[in-house]
């Protein structure tokens, strides 16, 4: 088993907050925390932190009611602020790749290399071809900081920082394990953000982030039906509110569904044949879904018949024990999607020191 001790997984979502605890041992992995908050639409916006005591307050309540005490957490950040590339480079030794790679990454990186921390990682070295394959991080500080601020205003401590079409990827391969020759697509549908990761051999080889996700569900069923945002939100989740102005019949609203699903197929398609036209085995076996827009049985579908590529739900409890009187199935089952990247974070642990 490796090192050091699992952190609290802390997944500070644009809709909701989830803090997810798992405790490894010999015996397995089990789970002991699992809880999420909504934040109000306004607290972060398109990957910014607007109203910062909304979020720390938040995080405080999810650590009190949940009795964590843990101070270590691992976050995680997405979108356009953080550009993940894979980049082929001579062999080098750690220390080489270190003082070259903000060097390296001026060239790939669209913002001003002053104001992204970097971070990289060896995927493979080919000796014969003098080459190796690394995968370089580059996040915005701004954003790093203030996640990281309401994290510590919360009382805890942001040990790890992590990027969530990663977190899939840890979470998948507890699971599901490391899947050797052959190809998995990671999809997490979240609010605002949608993370894709492709996964050859079991190693990410393309990651992006799409900025679309439940919210363009809501917004379109506001639009279109023209009713409130908190309306269309009701009857996207499928509970129409009681106390609306007028009664929408529910296949208006699922005409609104399927048209967002396919629009945002199409964006995922997009990524999907780039992808393919930069790979040189790109048949893709399965699309694994999470985030909690995942939950529309439709936006499965739709993948599915776009891609042509068989979708399911990744089950991020799959391999993870939990008591049944502590949590329940049906309750498990209906935030499983949604937990996806805070089972990921839960299952980092601290280096030993
Ligand atoms: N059963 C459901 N049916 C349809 N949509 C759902 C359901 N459950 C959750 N959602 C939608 O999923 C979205 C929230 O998912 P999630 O918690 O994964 O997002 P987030 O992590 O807060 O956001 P992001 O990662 O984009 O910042 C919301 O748009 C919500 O309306
Ligand atoms: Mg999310």
């Amino acid at each position: 088993m490796a090192k050091g001790k699992n952190v609290v997984g802390l997944d500070i979502g644009s809709s909701t907050v989830k803090i997810c605890r798992i405790k490894e041992s010999s015996r397995g992995r089990m789970l002991s925390v699992l809880d999420m908050a909504a934040l109000t639409p306004e607290a972060i916006v398109d990957g910014s932190m607007m109203d910062a005591t909304v979020v720390s307050d938040t995080i405080r309540e999810l650590v009190k009611r949940n009795r964590v005490k843990v101070k270590e957490a691992a976050i995680s950040v997405a979108g356009h602020s953080v550009i993940i590339k894979k980049i082929p480079l001579p062999i080098m030794t750690e220390e080489e790749l270190e003082e070259s790679i903000a060097w390296e990454a001026e060239q790939y990186i669209p913002f001003d290399i002053n104001d992204v921390y970097l971070d990289v990682e060896t995927l493979v070295t080919r000796p014969a071809q003098g080459q190796m394959d690394v995968l370089l991080v580059a996040a915005k500080k701004e954003m790093i900081n203030d996640y990281c601020a309401v994290t510590r205003d919360a009382g805890l401590e942001p040990a790890i920082v992590d990027v969530d079409a990663f977190c899939l990827q840890n979470m998948f391969e507890a699971n599901y394990g490391k899947l050797t020759g052959q190809t998995v697509v990671l999809i997490d549908i979240g609010a605002a953000v949608s993370s894709i990761n492709v996964l050859s051999d079991g190693l990410t080889t393309f990651t992006r982030d799409i900025s679309m996700g439940g919210n363009q569900f809501t917004e379109e069923i506001q639009k279109q039906l023209n009713i409130k945002y908190e309306e269309a939100e009701a009857y996207k989740l499928g509970q129409p509110p009681s106390d609306a102005q007028r009664q929408i019949p529910p296949q208006e609203v699922e005409r609104v569904i399927m048209n967002v699903s396919e629009w945002l197929s199409g964006e995922i398609q997009r990524s999907l044949d780039f992808y393919a036209a930069t790979s040189a085995d790109s048949r893709i076996a399965r699309i694994y879904l999470s985030g909690g827009a995942a939950n529309m049985p439709m936006l499965g579908r739709v993948i599915s018949r776009t891609s042509g590529v068989p979708v399911e739900l990744a089950n991020p409890f799959r391999n993870i024990s939990y008591d049944p009187r502590q949590f329940d199935e049906r309750y498990l089952e209906s935030v499983a999607a949604a937990s996806a990247v805070s089972v990921g974070l839960a299952l980092r642990r601290t280096v030993e020191s």
